[in-house]
């Protein structure tokens, strides 16, 4: 499952360790996150309104390339940025064929007007809107299109509000209420109101190891900045509740994949 993330309310750590988090746990987080459907790059197809293939792309906050390597994959020309040298180093060593550019949403080092498309996966909550909405706008050409997506849990299934539950006890934050404020996302994305986003939602679900399922809750920012001793409790605890639930070891993680898509007139 993912975690809502970040929590303004955060009882562990500031935004900025929470941020930067993700480079001590990079191969963590490449072997155990979800990937995002085909119907989600589709989609970005549709309300883009071009194709993927040779569309000049910039990946914000690209991590480790799960979204980038999908992007690169219908044929996009896309260039990852990334902030964090952790994950930048693990993004090369499995995508040394992809360009990548330290850098953040914040400041983006790409010069005026040169993207059709700027993705950001999983990434825009971690940039300051004050500054990565002009970003966008700047760095996109007129036409061009500004995507976000989140994968969200899936909280009508009934093992996942479950799970939620107990996750919000451990961060002493309610998920469920944070998954609900963050569900409209739009005003999250742009406060200022400049971007005339278009939203859609994905469902889509994976069936994983157990262990893969708990090293993907470990591999979020507020799992990693709790003292280790209390997440390798609260995973052990989790693992026997989810055993429970899927006694073959194997989990189905169903997501919500939460996209907004807005045009550069
Ligand atoms: C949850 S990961 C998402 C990675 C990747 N896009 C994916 O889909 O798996 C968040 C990423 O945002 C990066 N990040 C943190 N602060 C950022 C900022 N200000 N601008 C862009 N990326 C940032 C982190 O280093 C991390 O790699």
């Amino acid at each position: 499952m993912t975690v809502t993330e970040p929590s303004p309310a955060d009882p562990h750590a500031s935004h900025a360790a929470r941020a930067a988090s993700f480079n001590s746990a990079a191969a963590q987080y490449a072997a155990n996150r979800p990937s995002y459907p085909p119907a989600l790059l589709d989609a970005v197809e549709e309300l883009a309104g071009r194709p993927l293939q040779g569309a000049r792309t910039v990946d914000v906050g690209a991590g480790t390339g799960i979204a980038t390597a999908l992007l690169h994959a219908r044929g996009a020309d896309v260039l990852a940025v990334e902030p964090g040298a952790g994950m930048a180093a693990e993004f090369r060593r499995a995508l040394p064929h992809i360009p990548l550019v330290r850098g953040n949403g914040n400041a983006l080092p790409v010069t005026d007007a040169h993207a059709d498309l700027i993705t950001c996966a999983q990434a825009w909550h971690w940039t300051d809107p004050a500054h990565s909405v002009p970003e966008a706008l700047r760095v996109l050409r007129p036409g061009g299109a500004l995507a976000l997506w989140w994968n969200t849990d899936a909280l009508d299934v009934g093992w996942i509000a479950d799970a939620a539950r107990r996750v919000s006890r451990f961060l002493g934050v309610d998920v469920a209420a944070e998954a609900r404020k963050a569900g409209d996302r739009i005003e999250l994305a742009d406060p200022s109101g400049r971007l005339d986003f278009v939203r859609r939602t994905v469902r889509w679900s994976r069936r994983v190891p157990v262990d893969t399922h708990l090293a993907n809750i470990g591999s979020h920012s507020a799992f990693l900045t709790s003292p280790e001793e209390r997440t390798t409790a609260f995973l052990a605890e989790e693992r026997a509740h989810l055993l429970e639930v899927f006694p073959d070891g194997t989990v189905e993680e169903t997501y919500d994949v939460r996209l907004l898509v807005a045009r550069k007139p």
